[in-house]
């Protein structure tokens, strides 16, 4: 089945780079967001990136205009249906992903694929509140969507090859390289980068280095291109702590017992970048 049409849910950091990509890819995007608001920020902010490739040549100024003029944006949910392919990348909630699942069911065609770009929540009970869990499966990118090379494609129990391949087609044609992952809690990227995400917190709780001193650290004491609560930040510490959380409850091992620390910044809303104040202060 060729996939031409992509509805996106949610046009925060990751709804907008997926978009961003697609658009550029040469595919119809249909971005979804509640708000108006959140829809004008993000074509703003892919205008913004896409000059900037125009400005390293990395794209031509009429790429960038075309791409712009293949999206379209929308706030109701049931003009997805008329797309091939759904991507989900919402808020990393459970509650909220299966809510807009069951929204959208009743407005799709009979060969549209559902996906979600979580980070970490399992793929087979999302896809069991669907009508189509043999056209359902994880499709997660990494942020910053348009510089990171990797997309995690995430088999349900019941996702069949027909789907994993049209979706494989997909990550092919946006020169990106697929890695296919088991549904087991936080997949591949996340089950090894959040536990040392977590542990960086904890070194920071215990005071065994400063912020400074740990990101310093692992920069250049690893070659990582970001020390990891500098990455917390960028990612997001409600995101961070929400996959520990997944991964605590569903491998049931204290190995990843959120630190308390982390927990404290999310209860006072430094959430990083996005709120200019997580372990660096942006403001
Ligand atoms: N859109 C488009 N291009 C962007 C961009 C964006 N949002 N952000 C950066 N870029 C581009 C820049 O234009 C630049 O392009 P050129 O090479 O053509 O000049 C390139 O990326 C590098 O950017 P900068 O020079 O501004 O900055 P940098 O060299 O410090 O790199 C970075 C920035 C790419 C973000 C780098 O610091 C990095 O790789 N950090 C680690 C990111 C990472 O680990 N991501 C995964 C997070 S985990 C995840 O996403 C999974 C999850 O579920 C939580």
């Amino acid at each position: 089945m060729e996939i031409r049409k992509i509805g996106i849910v949610g046009a925060g950091q990751m709804g907008n780079g997926i978009a961003h990509v697609m658009s550029l890819a040469g595919y119809d995007v249909m971005l979804n967001d509640i708000s108006d608001d959140a829809l004008s920020n993000a074509m703003d902010l892919m205008k913004s990136n896409m000059e900037r490739q125009v400005s390293r040549g990395k794209i031509t100024a009429d790429q960038l205009s075309d791409a712009l003029s293949r999206i379209n944006c929308t706030t109701t949910l049931s003009e997805l249906g008329r797309t091939d392919l759904i991507i989900e990348a919402a808020t990393e909630r459970e509650t909220v992903k299966q809510a807009i699942f069951e929204d959208l069911v009743p407005h799709l065609q009979p060969h549209t694929i559902l996906t979600s770009n979580t980070s970490s929540i399992s793929i087979t009970r999302l896809a069991s509140r669907t009508d189509r869990p043999e056209k359902f499966m994880g499709f997660h990118f990494m942020n910053p969507v348009p510089v990171m090379q990797l997309v995690e494609l995430i088999r349900g129990i019941a996702t069949d090859e027909p789907t994993f391949s049209a979706c494989k087609e997909v990550v092919e044609k946006l020169d990106k390289t697929a890695a296919s992952a088991e549904d087991f809690p936080a997949f591949i990227v996340n089950r090894i980068l959040m536990p040392m995400i977590n542990e960086a917190v904890y070194t920071l709780y215990e005071g065994v280095g400063s912020v400074q001193s740990i990101d310093s650290s692992l920069k250049l004491g690893a070659n990582h291109p970001m020390g990891p609560l500098e990455l917390a930040d960028f990612i997001g510490l409600d995101t961070c702590l929400a996959i520990m959380n997944v991964l605590h409850d569903g491998l049931a091992d204290t190995k990843y017992r959120p630190c308390p620390l982390l927990t404290k910044y999310v209860e006072a809303g430094w959430l990083g970048r996005k709120t200019d104040r997580g372990f660096y202060d942006y403001r």
